[in-house]
């Protein structure tokens, strides 16, 4: 059966509607066992809950077992969101797997996944926009399915960003946690799915966030371990200003694209790193406070985990229905950014 013609103008339209739509199939999350609060966290490093709180919105985050790897958390969504879709691994054509916390440098966490869930058929790789990479996944993912290369395509956004955090350096261990989510795309032409996805970045301001140690220019040496240079640094402040006005830009370049007002968009699901981000951001696209999903004071920032856990999070908690229009927006070192329109 052929999709009848959308409410709105979609640039995509003319191959949306050529028979040919990017559907979320399916969609899954996971998040490891223990919960560390910031209770626990105020005997770790100089800091309080009620700092915390004020500042970020963050209550809690999990982290992962020590032996329990970014892949691990990715199998445990992508087979969520395979059974939501209904889909078996042999149906799925390519895996990308976002994430800065790979179970190494190679071979890929995907290529893990991949034999983890035994999808021997699917083409997979690593996908790095740090938390940008998911929404950089969905379009990706859109392209193959558009252009008819792939059928059924696993999107995997995943981190164990506990491997990473300097827990002595308090300027940063209290935002971050560890999770993994996933969909499935497909092309399924009863439902409109993913409608437009906008990907930015800036590399002149590489250094607000990144890690300096384990890559070509400062592999690992005595040195560098005890120069702390495996652990993730970043400079907030600037990092806030930017992030809110990547989001914003985004999201509103996916709006027009489509022609569509803030006010159609049911749910706007953004980055989940800071509550007074997602609060100017939503201000400055004329949201109202209802419309915005916010889920990090049970998860912390999982970077490219992030959105896909709250997508999950929001469709379990029965906030979307069909044909309902959801905005997604991140952003991340890189700089990264990136924004997605979906109907449900
Ligand atoms: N507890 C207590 N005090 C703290 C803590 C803490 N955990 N962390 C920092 N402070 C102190 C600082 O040392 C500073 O003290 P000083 O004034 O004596 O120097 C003071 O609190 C204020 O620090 P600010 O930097 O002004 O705090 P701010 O209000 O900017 O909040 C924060 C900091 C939460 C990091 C914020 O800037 C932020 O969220 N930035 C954006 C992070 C982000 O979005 N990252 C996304 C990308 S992540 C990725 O890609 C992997």
């Amino acid at each position: 059966m052929s999709p009848s013609i959308p409410k709105f103008k979609n640039p995509r339209a003319k191959y949306n509607f050529q028979g040919r739509t990017c559907s979320i199939a399916g969609v899954g999350a996971y998040v490891p066992s223990r919960i560390l609060t910031n209770a626990d966290l105020e005997k770790m490093v100089d800091t309080t809950d009620e700092w915390i709180t004020t500042r970020t919105g963050i209550k809690a985050r999990h982290i992962a077992a020590p032996d329990e790897f970014t892949s691990d958390l990715a199998v445990k969504a992508a087979e969520r969101a395979m059974a939501n879709a209904g889909v078996t691994a042999d149906q799925i054509d390519m895996i990308s797997v976002s994430t800065i916390t790979p179970d190494m440098p190679f071979p890929s966490t995907a290529c893990l996944v991949q034999s983890k869930i035994g999808a021997h058929r699917a083409a997979a790789f690593d996908l790095e926009a740090a938390c940008s990479g998911f929404i950089y996944g969905l379009e990706i993912g859109q392209q193959f399915i558009m252009s008819r290369t792939y059928n059924t395509v696993l999107v995997i956004g995943a981190e164990k960003l506990s491997s990473i955090v300097d827990w002595q350096d308090r300027n940063t261990c209290v935002l971050f946690g560890d999770g993994a989510g996933a969909v499935v795309l497909q092309n399924r032409p009863d439902s409109h799915g993913l409608l437009t996805a906008v990907m930015g970045a800036d590399g002149r301001k590489a250094d607000l966030l990144f890690m300096a140690g384990g890559g070509s220019r400062c592999p690992a040496t005595l040195e560098s371990v005890n120069n702390r240079m495996h652990f993730l640094r970043m400079e907030g402040k600037e990092t806030f200003k930017s992030a809110v006005q990547a989001m914003q830009t985004a999201a509103e370049e996916a709006l027009r694209r489509c022609e569509v007002d803030i006010t159609r968009v049911k749910l706007v699901i953004p980055h989940q790193a800071n509550r007074r981000i997602i609060e100017a951001v939503g201000e400055r696209l004329g949201a109202k406070p209802e419309q915005l999903f916010i889920n990090l004071h049970k998860f912390g920032n999982t970077s490219a985990a992030s959105v896909a856990i709250a997508l999950d999070d929001a469709v379990q908690s029965g906030l979307v229905q069909r044909g309902d229009l959801i905005l997604m927006m991140v952003f991340g070192a890189g700089l990264t950014w990136g924004a997605a329109l979906i109907e449900w």
